[in-house]
């Protein structure tokens, strides 16, 4: 039954040729189920049941990848492709070669490693070097295989996790009946489907998952990347079948062109095409820079445009109190995305575009950034001018446009706007990462003067949340459990929950690695702050003039009083690109001095140690490398030199 269910899988999901109706399948699913409720002991990992098995974690672990998940440089029109074909040829001298052309769909990486044949692991791209281990969610993706075809021993296949356009109008319509903001676009959609803590909300919003390496120990499996493709194919995994072999510049160029032209015909967005040197062996000599490979390219589409008529403009206020108008445009369909709004982002912008409601405008999205208003195409009859109100539109508070500024700000700092948008920074991801504490539950706890200050989330019982609209018991209780749990979070997240404008998660690290403590950071001088990596005087300004506040002064006093803990012993192991790895050196190295490579490796947030063991990632060998060299080969740890480990490290 199992192979059975795999083989419809295989036929509806990856193939997209069903043979049996939705029901049978259906029905055929609900049997397996059954037949392991009753017998567990006969439960393999593999079964189809196993999909949306996982409970939902805590957290995600970091995982290193086995080589840099680096990204492509970019050709942003036709000349720029064949200055790109001129740089390969000249450094193939006459060899012949040719490309793979693949289309670029516009979606979020994934790293799946396959042990034994079986799903092992499946790692998010993250900062390219470590990534987060997205196993459990990645297992609801039905056209990623649970099990190989052919049971290939060991390896590593790398694609691209999508989200159908239909799949993402479904996803923004449930996200408007539930009072969450929309997604901007199916890639945020489907990073924010992946990146969840709770599979069961994965498998319900139809990932797939595009394959397009194939590798073994961190290489290429194949001798070409069109052979990769087929076995890709034949192993079980999805892989467009829009692709092409071109002999040459002209074939590719011809490949875009079509692409360009039908993308919208396509059930899931491209922004590109992507094309890559086939021979394995030709991309090796023509290597690496350090942020892409020298023999792939991704020729971006131009942005997709579209007129259509400015209804009305509103603002929206900001957690600093920036008032932000937002045109409400007449729905269109922009590539085939419908959007209804855009940012205008301040009242210079309008009045450089020159823009009254009523107007009709040009539209332009571009892959993953917001659309914006890029002119005034025709002037409504009956247009009517946009005011900036005086008076903030959801407190009633002053509006102030300061001196030398583009914003408008509401003035008032009790503005419930201001608080809903300042408790969504303090609970996001990178700073207290309180799951469940969304738009809609903020909504209701500010509407209904349950959270007046940040600090009361932590006076927040059970009782009183069952009380809210959509909140069970289970759900409140575990809320309140999240939230108890963010007061332990490290100083450089606290720091950036709060919200001190400029201050953002890389800044709040740099910060708290060199004070080592909230209360130093709040009594610090504007000079004394600038101690801090990448803190100038406009950043250390913001910082001083946000501990001067009272009201500031006495959020952290409350904070304090709940538990939290505001000394930060900075352990380089907390990010950095080698975060987590162990590495031990040997021989000598090219241009490092053992001293200079063993600081540099701890600086990116790596360790070093004297001797090989079990634990050891990798062993960096340089000339004369000896009997170490020898005990990690046994051992079966990765071997690099001095160039890969720069690599590593990013520089
Ligand atoms: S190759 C170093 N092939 O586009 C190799 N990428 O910057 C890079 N993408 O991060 C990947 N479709 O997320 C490759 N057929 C394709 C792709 C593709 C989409 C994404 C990928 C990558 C970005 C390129």
């Amino acid at each position: 039954m199992r192979d059975q269910l795999r083989h419809h899988e295989y036929l509806y999901y990856v193939l997209d040729q069903p043979e049996i109706s939705d029901a049978e399948y259906d029905e055929m699913m609900r049997e397996l189920k059954q037949l392991e409720d009753a017998h567990p002991e006969l439960i393999t990992p593999d079964s189809p049941t196993r999909r949306v098995g996982g409970k939902p974690r805590e957290g995600f672990v970091k995982v290193a990848h086995s080589t840099p998940m680096l990204s492509l440089d970019n050709a942003l029109n036709e000349g720029e492709l064949r200055e790109f074909d001129r740089r390969v040829r000249s450094l193939l001298g006459d060899e012949k070669f040719s490309y793979v052309a693949e289309l670029k769909l516009d979606g979020l990486s994934l790293a799946v490693h396959y042990k034994e044949g079986m799903l092992a692991q499946a790692v998010t791209r993250g900062d390219g070097m470590i990534g987060e281990d997205v196993t459990e969610n990645a297992k609801t993706i039905r056209s990623l295989p649970l099990r190989l075809k052919e049971s290939h021993a060991s390896c590593e296949v790398r694609g691209e996790v999508v989200l159908t356009r239909r799949a993402f109008e479904k996803a923004n319509a449930q996200r408007d009946a539930e009072g969450l903001p929309r997604f901007a676009n199916p890639r945020n959609a489907a990073a924010g489907s992946l990146r969840v803590l709770d599979p069961a909300i994965t498998a319900s919003r139809s990932l797939e998952f595009f394959s397009y390496f194939l590798l073994d120990g961190g290489k290429p499996a194949c001798a070409s990347q069109w052979e990769s493709l087929k076995k890709l194919d034949q192993l079980g995994f999805k892989v467009n079948p829009r692709r092409r072999l071109c002999p040459d510049i002209d074939a590719l160029l011809a490949f875009c062109r079509e692409w360009a032209e039908k993308r919208e015909t396509l059930p899931y967005e491209i922004d590109g095409v992507v094309a890559k040197i086939d021979s394995v062996d030709q991309q090796t000599r023509l290597g690496w820079t350090a942020k892409a490979p020298r023999w792939a390219i991704a020729y971006k589409f131009a942005a997709q445009q579209k007129e259509t008529v400015v209804e009305n403009i509103e603002v929206q206020v900001g957690r600093t109190g920036a008032l932000t108008p937002v045109a409400h445009l007449k729905p269109v369909n922009v590539g085939g995305v419908t959007v209804s709004r855009a940012t205008l982002h301040n009242e210079d912008e309008i009045a450089r575009l020159g823009l009254q409601i009523g107007d009709t405008v040009l539209i332009e999205r571009s892959g993953d950034v917001i659309p914006k208003v890029v002119r005034v195409v025709k002037q409504g009859s009956d247009r009517r001018q946009f005011r900036m109100p005086d008076h903030c539109p959801i407190c009633g508070g002053e509006v102030v446009r300061a001196e030398g500024e583009a914003a408008s700000r509401c003035i008032n700092t009790n503005c419930p706007a201001r608080l809903k948008e300042s408790i969504l920074h303090f609970a996001a991801r990178g700073a207290m990462d309180i799951d469940g504490l969304g738009e809609a539950l903020v909504n209701q706890l500010v509407d209904q003067r349950l959270v007046k200050n940040i600090a009361d989330l932590y006076l927040l019982k059970a009782d009183q949340l069952i009380e809210l609209e959509r909140m069970g018991r289970k759900s409140a209780q575990k809320l309140v459990a999240n939230i108890d749990r963010s007061r332990r979070a490290p100083l450089p997240r606290i720091l950036n929950g709060l919200g001190i404008p400029f201050v953002g998660e890389r800044t709040a690290q740099f910060l708290a690695g060199e004070f080592g403590d909230l209360d130093a950071i709040a009594a610090a001088s504007v000079d004394q702050l600038q101690r801090a990596e990448e803190v100038g005087p406009r950043i250390a300004e913001s910082i001083h003039r946000f501990f001067s506040e009272q009201r500031n002064r006495e959020l952290v006093e409350r904070l304090r009083a709940a538990g939290f803990d505001f000394k930060y012993a900075a352990k380089p192991t907390t990010g950095g690109p080698l975060a987590g790895l162990t590495f031990v050196l040997t021989g000598t190295l090219p241009s490092l001095a053992r001293e200079e490579a063993k600081s540099r490796i701890e600086a990116a947030g790596g360790k070093v140690t004297g001797s090989i063991s079990k634990k050891t990632d990798y062993v960096v060998a340089g000339a004369g490398a000896g009997s170490k060299l020898d005990k990690a080969r046994a051992l079966g740890i990765r071997v690099i030199d001095e160039a890969e480990l720069l690599k590593l490290i990013g520089s």
